[in-house]
């Protein structure tokens, strides 16, 4: 693995135009439950594929908006981890870096990444299921209990609609802008660098493929083999906040050395 390590050293300590494509597994080390293992307590008889939906939310917004702010609650509960601060690290030593993630949660931005691409929106930017006009998020999310609750979602303060989380849900299209800026820099990048994504849910999984197609170096962080494997030049086999930090640390030195 140190050879594989010295190779990817090697493509990003020349790479001018960098790509880093994330999903759950980045934050999986800070704790957040993944989409999945988001089911727990109230919600654990619920498949994700029929919470995460409009006709879910229509059908009873307090059960979805309850289960949204839970998960939101659980994010602020947890801390970015030392994958997010090499994330970090990265964009601030690589001339252009883009960096898209396909997580609704705030921790690229509390480790210091400035403008990450949302791909599938944000727990953090509610909006009017109507008229889309944004709406705050709660601020002090009191303690959920454990296996959270209902909670009847507030107003929208333009038309008076219910307001929505602001993700994309299963069977709508992801965020037109987000999409194409992240599809410009894939086929524009001279290395995507994946982590923690499974590869699996489009169209957010052609983005290594894009970058693939049009000639990028792509390396895999994942501890688990994924659809990615076939299309990675080199797969670094272990866990976002142990390789990261090590990748950064044979390009660059220690993170602190300037
Ligand atoms: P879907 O199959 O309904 O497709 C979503 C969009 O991707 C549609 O516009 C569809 O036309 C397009 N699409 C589907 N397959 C494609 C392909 N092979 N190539 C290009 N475009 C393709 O997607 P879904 O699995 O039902 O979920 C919709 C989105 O919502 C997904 O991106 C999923 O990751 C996301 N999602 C987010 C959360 C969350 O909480 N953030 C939860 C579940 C799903
Ligand atoms: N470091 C790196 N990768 C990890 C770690 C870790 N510590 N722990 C787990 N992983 C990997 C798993 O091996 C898996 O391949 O992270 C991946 C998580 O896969 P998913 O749970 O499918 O998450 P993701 O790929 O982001 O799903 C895509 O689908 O669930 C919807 O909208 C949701 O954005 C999500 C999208
Ligand atoms: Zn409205």
């Amino acid at each position: 693995e140190q050879l594989v390590a010295g190779e990817a050293a090697k493509l990003l300590g020349q790479a001018r135009r960098v790509v880093i494509f994330t999903g759950a597994g980045m934050s999986a080390e800070s704790g957040v439950p993944t989409f999945r293992d988001a089911l727990s307590g109230l919600w654990q008889q619920f498949d994700a594929q029929a919470l995460a939906t409009p006709e879910a939310f229509r059908a009873d917004p307090a059960l979805v908006w309850g289960w949204y702010e839970w998960r939101r609650s659980a994010v602020g509960r947890a801390r970015p981890n030392q994958g997010h601060v090499a994330v970090a690290a990265i964009e601030a030593r690589v001339p252009n870096c883009v960096l898209v993630t396909q997580n609704v949660d705030d921790l690229h931005e509390r480790a210091g990444s400035t403008a990450p691409l949302h791909l599938h929106g944000s727990l953090f930017a509610p909006r009017c299921s109507a008229c889309a006009h944004p709406a705050p998020a709660p601020d002090g999310m009191a303690e959920e209990p454990a296996g959270g609750r209902r909670i009847t979602p507030p107003r929208c303060t333009r038309c008076s609609a219910p307001v929505r989380p602001g993700v994309v849900w299963f069977g709508e299209a992801l965020p037109e802008a987000a999409l194409s800026a992240a599809v410009e820099a894939a086929a524009t990048c001279d290395l995507l660098l994946t982590v923690g994504t499974s590869g699996l849910v489009y169209p957010a999984a052609e983005i290594p493929q894009v970058a693939a197609r049009c000639g990028a170096a792509v390396i895999q962080v994942n501890p688990e083999e994924t659809p990615l494997d076939h299309v990675a030049d080199v797969n670094l086999r272990g866990p976002a906040a142990r390789v990261l930090p090590a990748l950064v640390e044979a390009v660059w030195g220690g993170a602190d050395r300037g």
